[in-house]
């Protein structure tokens, strides 16, 4: 290690990874852009789709404001230069008035915050892509990053868990993948109704099950925090290493700038320096 970045936390070596180094251009201040599209994904969760022209990355996120409510971080699901798709699900007082909008009307955001996956640096390899409810939305980023971009990775495999069927999301664009070959699926559900036929379970026992080797390959986790631990334990079985494992950290924010240290993980903001991490950057950090 040769020293830390002036901007963030992180050290000079984990900066050689990224491709923008502080270089994005980062909107502080709210703005406003249109609700071009809403539609319901699956039973649980509401797909907006704003306009924007910003760059950002897959694993990234923004802060949607509700006027006298407050702000909420999400997640980016998409990867366009003409919008950003925001999967919410609305748990709590932002989220479930955000889901109020129509479309034509203005949501108020800033970002793009943090770092995501650093899709450069996965380049010839195979992606192993593993989530878990609300954490598929981040992977859909990356999903829609490497089909613009399919000859620069080896096989791409996805095992995503939900409750039950019916909480999916994204249903017809994984279909439409898995039908023209551009990535496989394994799916598993932890609830599912009785005599339901397909995988039942956590989808960490079908990781362990593929029986897969490590080599050139690299698993990108999303999900809650139990399942994100469960998976990595079954990729460790498998011979993944920790510098092979990704993860996206879901932590409370309030500034997503690495002012107030609400998100900090020993020593990390996950607003600055994550909400994306490779596991050995951060697998000794408690919190
Ligand atoms: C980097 C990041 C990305 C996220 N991406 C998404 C996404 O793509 N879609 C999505 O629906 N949600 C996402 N979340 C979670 C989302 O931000 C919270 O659910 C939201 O802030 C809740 O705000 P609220 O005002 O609606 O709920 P509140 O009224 O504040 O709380 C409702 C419940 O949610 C809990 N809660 C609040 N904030 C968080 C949080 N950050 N993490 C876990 N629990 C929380 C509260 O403790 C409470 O139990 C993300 C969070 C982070 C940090
Ligand atoms: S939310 Fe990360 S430091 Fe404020």
């Amino acid at each position: 290690m040769t020293g830390h970045c002036a901007n963030c936390t992180r050290h000079d070596d984990e900066h050689r990874l990224e491709r923008h180094e502080h270089g994005q251009t980062l909107l502080l201040e709210p703005v406003s852009t249109p609700l071009i599209l809403k539609r319901r994904l699956g039973s649980r969760h509401i797909l907006l789709r704003v306009k924007a022209h910003v760059d950002y990355d897959p694993g990234q996120f923004f802060q949607v404001t509700k006027l006298g409510f407050g702000e909420a971080p999400i997640s980016i699901a998409s990867y366009s230069k003409e919008h950003i798709d925001l999967v919410v699900n609305p748990v709590g007082t932002v989220t479930q008035e955000v889901i109020r909008m129509k479309p034509g009307e203005r949501v108020l955001l800033r970002g793009p915050f943090g770092y995501g996956y650093p899709m450069h640096y996965f380049r010839n390899d195979s992606l192993i892509l593993i989530g878990g409810g609300c954490g598929v939305a981040p992977l859909k980023g990356v999903m829609d990053y490497v089909s613009q971009h399919r000859s620069h990775y080896k096989e791409v495999t996805c095992f995503f868990g939900y409750r039950e069927e019916k909480e999916s999301i994204f249903t017809k664009e994984m279909r439409a993948w898995e039908k023209n070959g551009t990535f496989k699926f394994v799916y598993a559900y932890s609830q599912p109704p009785a005599g339901f036929k397909g995988n039942t379970g956590f989808v960490t026992q079908y990781i362990e099950q593929s029986g897969m080797d490590n080599r050139g390959k690299v698993a990108l986790i999303c999900g809650p925090p139990p399942m994100m631990l469960g998976a990595i334990k079954s990729l460790q079985k498998l011979g993944f290493t920790d510098d092979q494992i990704w993860i996206s950290h879901e932590r409370h924010m309030k500034c997503a700038t690495g002012m107030c240290g609400h998100c900090m993980i020993e020593g990390k903001y996950t607003c600055k320096d994550g909400p994306v991490f490779r596991w050995d950057w951060i697998k000794d950090a408690k919190g």
